[in-house]
């Protein structure tokens, strides 16, 4: 961990727009700025601002690190509170309990709430299905829905602290199953249904689960994904200690009912009434754990508890995307994800704002989905992934010219640095040069956003995340914990507790502590996993993981996890991977492989181990290459150099030190075989 960080210097942007009217620099914005291509957020925009100027901004953070429980006490007034807390915030490092002694729940601070007066009307879920059919659901009827659920999770024997797992599509009985468990107190933990049976084992074993929520199947590109089937696969061997399946009908493909086990959500909720009181919850009970891959083959189970996750959901969702009552807001990702919690369900649901949900592909039936969908639900304000801009750009700008997107007023990404020709595009051709981006750092960890724009004070460049939010203390530091000076690279810590940060890492407290407060346990800083760099204005360019981590598509990876998958294939003997860059995903992923004895290298079972490892966790960590060689470059301890691998993973010519290396032929006989 000592090498020095030497970050890339951000990529050129794109040459200037011809379409630079549209984005107006404004007309108090200083010459040098426009140089450095600074968008300033219009008058217009500020003037309607939760947060209307750079000062009010930087006063209103100040303050909120010079007094964090004075600040996040005035921001918890905003939530409904059953029993007033004693204590904002105590810290033991690494553990912090926020608001102790206050009592809540969830589930009514999201729906109920919003019921008392004239916005039980108001739209609280707009949901498109991918073959076209639409839903609107008030808040009036979330709630019906939520409570009968609940009443529905107890009639099958979940408790308070009983986890249960949710593996479902796109639509609104994933989120309605998320606000149930809140409801009575139950544990979630939702599976990205895009993952294996084996992904659901794991978690079911490891958290412990009693129960299951899921669907027949669900629609993606057209195809249905059994849903219902991967878990029947999971629970197949009886290891894992779940007793019910509850299953909703969405695909009607024909599955399995295990008698004695499995029951149909619509028969369920036949028997239940509308009544359910939410029961009052500590401020530090569990909320969910959501899994997420790490440095080592296993994914961890990050823990969030109830106040201080729902505060900074709330907080953060009205602030960074400066929510008014009208807005169509429109988060992208799957609820499998933590954007998918925070900033579809949790942060807009207690702000009583009106989500847009959305189940399928974006190039489903063609490529203009997302656009077509903008202009017939009149979205204004559109979050998404880097990952997704840059497949926007590939497919081209006809699709986004078919449809008005005059409703968008603000646009925001998240997932992976953005690259700053995708910020522009994405400006220019979905914001028509009028629309702020908020550029917003976060992670699974953090729980809500950490570093990002306020889309009416804080001028953007493309490519940086800009400021850190309220209450929150990032820094650039290096290895032994000095803050670093301007364009300095080194790692990107935390230095005091915020509300929603992670309690732990389910089942594992070991863990907790040495992935995130051993870098920097005599200063207690929570280590972040990143690298990063601060311009000469404060801001955080994010250069992206330090550690074995990778982010495809947005989404995080293990490369243990990868090897683990691939070793478990009969004929492999080793495996190293790597990240390799990939124009869309942002990172691939490169597999080095040596064969056990006898083990033909060709194509066949190049598919073989690709599909293998599609099975161990999900599509979505499919090898990109795959690469045979008959050893793998390792240093004279046996530690194997993946900086080498990703040299040539990239294509690039091996550079650097390679007076480590055990056997330097290794080498030439790498580069020698190729991905084909
Ligand atoms: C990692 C967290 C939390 C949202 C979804 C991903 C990278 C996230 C940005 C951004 C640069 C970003 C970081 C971080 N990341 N947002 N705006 N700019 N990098 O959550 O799976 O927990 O991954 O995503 O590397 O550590 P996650």
């Amino acid at each position: 961990m000592a090498k020095k960080l030497t970050p890339k210097p951000a990529k050129k942007a794109a040459k200037k727009p011809a379409a630079a009217a549209a984005a107006k620099p404004s007309d108090h914005i200083e010459s040098h700025l426009v140089e450095k291509r600074v968008f300033k957020p219009s008058r217009a925009f500020a003037k309607q601002a939760h947060v209307p100027s750079l000062d009010a901004y930087r006063d209103e953070w100040k303050r909120s690190l010079r007094s964090p429980d004075k600040f996040w006490a005035g921001e918890a007034k905003g939530l409904l509170w059953r029993k007033k807390w004693k204590t904002v915030c105590e810290w033991k490092p690494p553990f912090a309990k926020w608001f102790s002694g206050g009592r809540l729940n969830v589930a009514e601070n999201c729906v109920d709430r919003h019921c008392a007066g004239p916005d039980k009307n108001k739209a609280a879920i707009i949901w498109e299905g991918e073959p076209g059919e639409t839903r609107t659901i008030t808040y009036s009827q979330l709630r019906r829905e939520v409570a009968k659920f609940a009443n529905v999770l107890k009639r099958n024997g979940a408790k308070k602290g009983d986890r249960v797992l949710i593996y479902m599509p796109l639509i609104p009985e994933a989120a309605i199953a998320m606000l149930a468990c809140a409801r009575i107190g139950a544990v979630h933990s939702v599976v990205f249904g895009g993952f294996s049976s084996e992904s659901i084992k794991d978690r079911a074993l490891d958290s412990g689960a009693t129960m299951i929520v899921t669907a027949d199947g669900g629609y993606r590109r057209g195809a249905i994904v059994p849903l219902k089937q991967n878990v029947d696969n999971a629970l197949k061997d009886g290891s894992t200690g779940v007793k019910r399946v509850i299953v909703f009908r969405r695909a009607h493909n024909e599955i399995h009912i295990e008698e004695g086990r499995d029951v149909w959500w619509h028969r369920e909720m036949d028997y239940v009434t509308p009544d359910c009181p939410p029961a009052e919850q500590e401020s530090e009970d569990p909320l969910f754990i959501l899994y997420t891959s790490g440095s080592t083959g296993k994914p961890k189970g990050i823990l969030h508890t109830t106040a201080g996750y729902l505060l900074g959901a709330q907080v953060t969702t009205r602030n960074v995307f400066d929510l008014r009552p009208d807005d169509v807001y429109w988060c992208t990702a799957d609820v499998g994800w933590i954007t998918g919690h925070t900033y579809l369900v949790y942060g807009p649901l207690a702000n009583g704002a009106t989500v847009l949900m959305y189940e399928g592909a974006p190039n489903w039936p063609e490529p203009d989905r997302f656009w077509r969908i903008i202009a017939q639900h009149g979205v204004t304000i559109l979050y998404t992934a880097p990952t997704a801009i840059r497949a926007f750009i590939k497919w081209g700008n006809e699709w986004p010219a078919k449809h008005d997107l005059s409703s968008l007023r603000l646009l925001g990404t998240v997932g992976e640095p953005i690259n700053p020709e995708a910020w522009m595009w994405y400006h220019q051709v979905i914001g028509g040069g009028r629309c702020p981006i908020v550029d917003t750092w976060w992670q699974t960890e953090t729980g809500a956003i950490m570093i990002t724009p306020l889309p009416g004070a804080t001028p953007t460049k493309p490519g940086t995340a800009t400021l850190p939010f309220y209450g929150v203390d990032a820094a650039i530091v290096d290895d032994a914990g000095r803050e670093l000076g301007a364009n300095e690279g080194g790692k990107l810590v935390v230095r005091k507790p915020w509300p929603s940060m992670l309690r732990g890492v389910w089942g594992d407290p070991k863990r907790y502590k040495e992935q995130y407060w051993t870098e920097y346990s005599k200063q207690g800083f929570y280590f972040t996993g990143d690298g990063a760099r601060r311009d000469e204005d404060g801001y955080f360019w994010i250069t992206g993981r330090i550690d074995d981590v990778l982010n495809v598509a947005g989404h995080r990876l293990g490369t243990a996890e990868v090897e683990s998958a691939l070793v478990s294939h009969e004929a492999v003997a080793e495996a190293a991977v790597v990240g390799c860059p990939d124009e869309i995903k942002g990172q691939g992923v490169a597999a080095f492989v040596t064969l056990k004895g006898g083990m033909k290298a060709d194509k066949d079972l190049k598919e073989k181990l690709r599909r293998h490892v599609s099975e161990m966790i999900g599509p979505i960590a499919k090898p990109d290459q795959i690469r045979f060689t008959d050893a793998l470059p390792k240093t004279r301890s046996g530690k194997i150099m993946r900086r080498l691998l990703k040299q040539i993973a990239a294509g690039q010519t091996v550079s650097g030190d390679t007076t480590t290396l055990e056997d330097l032929n290794v080498l030439a006989r790498l580069q020698a075989a190729d991905d084909e």
